[in-house]
C-alpha cells in the first residue's frame, strides 16, 4: 500500500503522487481467466480509505492500493455509493471489546485488541458495509451476463450455510466499500431494478437488512403493537417502514425535535425519549419491542411487553450493559432475541420491497469519500434522520 497525505477532516492525495491511476486491461476472456466489461478499463490501483488500527480519526488514511483480482465465484464491483454506519466507527474505536461499557457515541478507545465483531479486527482494513456497485470484472464460474449490472451487496455473509449462525461481515471481517472497487462473492450480489439513485440504494443494505432480519425473527404480523426506540436512526427508520408494510401498529420513540418527521415516515404513535413510556402506554401493552438503543431504558422495555412478548435487538447505542430483573423476564414468558446473522430470505425480500417501492430511502446527505471524517463527525451528532452516504472519488 502507498500511504497518502491526510488532514484532520479531509483526506487528500499529496500533489506529488496524484497522477492518473494506470490501467491494466485484462484481455483474457476464456472460461478460466477473469473477465471484465470491455469499456470499464479496471485499473491496477485504486484509492481507498484504509483504517490502520484502533484509534481516532487519524487511523483513517487515504491510500493507493491494488484493485482486488476476482477468483473463482467472485466479482469486482466499481463502488458507486457506500453508506456510513455506526459499525465503521465502533470497529475503529474497538467498541465491541468487553472492556468498553459505555454507549457508542463516545470516543473511548478499547484497551485490548478484541474490539471487532469476531475478536480482533484484521487491520489494516478497508471498511464499509454498504455498497451499491456495478459489476466490472469476474472470475471463473460466474454468470457473464451479469457484467455491467447495478447491484447491492449483502454484507452479512453466511458462508457455512443458513443452518449455522457463523457469518462474515463485509467491512468488518474483510475489505469493504470505502474504496473505488471492492471484491465480493458473486452470490452475495443482488441485481436491483429500480429508479432509485445509487446513493439512495446505498442507504439500504446494513440498516434495512438488519431491521428486516429483526422483524422477520420476531414474527411481526398485522395488528401487532410494536415499539421502536431510536426511530430516526438508520435501523429505526427502516423498522418503522418495514413493520408498517406488515400492518403492525407502530409506537416510535425519538428525540422530541424529530417527532413530526417520524410520523411522516409511517409511525402511528410517536413518543419522546423523555416521556414516561410506562405511564403513557401502561404495563403489558406492547407485543414486540425492537430495540437497538438499550442502555438504561432496557428494564422498562420488558415491563412494557405483554406476557409472551418478544424483545429483539441487534445494537446497544445507549449502552451495552443493562439491568435485567430475571423475574420480569421469566414470570412473563418473555423471549429475548439477539440478531446479527441474517436469515436466508431477508435480503432477497428486501430487494423485492425496493423494486416494488414498498419502502423508501431516507438519504440525509452525501459526501465525497475523501470527506469521510466530516461524514462521521456529522453522523455522530445524530441530528439527521436516515442515512449518510459516501461517493467514491
Ligand atoms: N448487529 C448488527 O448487525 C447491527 C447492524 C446495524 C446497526 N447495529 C447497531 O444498531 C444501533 C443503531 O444503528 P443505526 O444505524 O440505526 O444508528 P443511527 O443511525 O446512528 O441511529 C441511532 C439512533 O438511536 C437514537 N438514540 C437514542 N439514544 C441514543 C444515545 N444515547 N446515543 C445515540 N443515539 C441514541 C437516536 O435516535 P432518536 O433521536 O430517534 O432517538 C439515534 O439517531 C447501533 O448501535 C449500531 O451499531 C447493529
Amino acid at each position: 500500500m502507498v500511504r497518502l497525505k491526510s488532514t484532520p477532516t479531509r483526506l487528500s492525495l499529496s500533489v506529488d503522487v496524484e497522477t492518473e491511476l494506470s490501467h491494466c486491461l485484462i484481455t483474457s476472456f476464456d472460461d478460466d481467466g477473469p473477465m471484465q466489461l470491455e469499456h470499464s478499463q479496471v485499473p491496477c490501483e485504486m484509492k481507498a480509505v484504509v483504517t490502520t488500527g484502533i484509534g481516532g480519526y487519524d487511523k483513517l488514511e487515504l491510500m493507493r492500493v491494488s484493485v482486488p483480482v476476482p477468483g473463482p465465484g467472485e466479482v469486482v464491483l466499481k463502488v458507486l455509493a457506500a453508506g456510513v454506519n455506526n459499525t465503521d466507527i465502533n470497529t475503529r474505536l474497538g467498541w465491541y471489546s468487553h472492556s468498553v461499557t459505555q454507549g457508542t457515541g463516545g470516543t473511548v478507545v478499547a484497551e485490548r485488541h478484541d474490539g471487532g465483531w469476531q475478536g480482533a479486527t484484521p487491520f489494516p482494513i478497508i471498511q464499509g458495509a454498504d455498497c451499491c456497485g456495478q459489476i466490472v470484472s469476474m472470475g471463473a464460474n460466474c454468470d457473464k451476463n451479469r457484467l455491467g449490472q447495478r447491484v447491492l451487496v449483502r454484507p452479512c455473509m453466511r458462508k457455512d450455510g443458513f443452518d449455522r449462525m457463523d457469518h462474515m461481515w463485509m467491512g468488518s471481517d474483510f475489505d469493504g466499500s470505502f474504496a473505488q472497487y471492492v471484491k465480493v462473492p458473486e452470490n452475495e450480489t443482488f441485481t436491483v431494478r429500480s429508479a432509485w439513485s445509487d446513493a439512495q440504494l446505498a442507504t439500504i443494505p446494513c440498516a434495512y437488512g438488519t431491521a428486516e432480519n429483526m422483524v422477520h425473527r420476531a414474527g411481526v404480523e398485522a395488528g401487532m403493537r410494536v415499539l421502536v426506540p431510536g426511530a430516526s436512526g438508520g435501523v429505526g427508520s427502516a423498522l418503522v417502514q418495514l413493520c408498517n408494510r406488515r400492518g403492525a401498529e407502530i409506537f416510535a420513540v425519538t428525540a422530541a425535535s424529530k417527532r413530526d418527521a417520524i410520523s411522516r415516515i409511517g409511525a402511528h404513535h410517536v413518543l419522546s425519549r423523555e416521556d414516561d413510556l410506562l405511564g403513557l402506554l401502561g404495563p403489558e401493552s406492547i407485543d414486540v419491542v425492537i430495540d437497538n438503543v438499550a442502555g438504561r431504558a432496557f428494564d422498562m422495555m420488558l415491563k412494557l411487553l405483554r406476557r409472551g412478548g418478544r424483545y429483539v435487538s441487534s445494537g446497544a447505542i445507549a449502552g451495552p450493559i443493562v439491568s435485567l430483573d430475571m423475574r420480569v423476564m421469566y414470570l412473563k414468558d418473555i423471549t429475548l432475541i439477539g440478531c446479527t446473522a441474517w436469515d436466508e430470505p431477508v435480503f432477497r425480500n428486501l430487494i423485492g420491497y425496493v423494486e416494488r417501492d414498498q419502502i423508501r430511502p431516507l438519504l440525509a446527505k452525501t459526501y465525497p469519500l475523501d470527506q469521510i471524517i466530516w461524514a462521521q463527525k456529522d453522523f455522530q451528532e445524530k441530528r439527521h434522520i436516515g442515512k449518510f452516504v459516501l461517493i467514491p472519488l
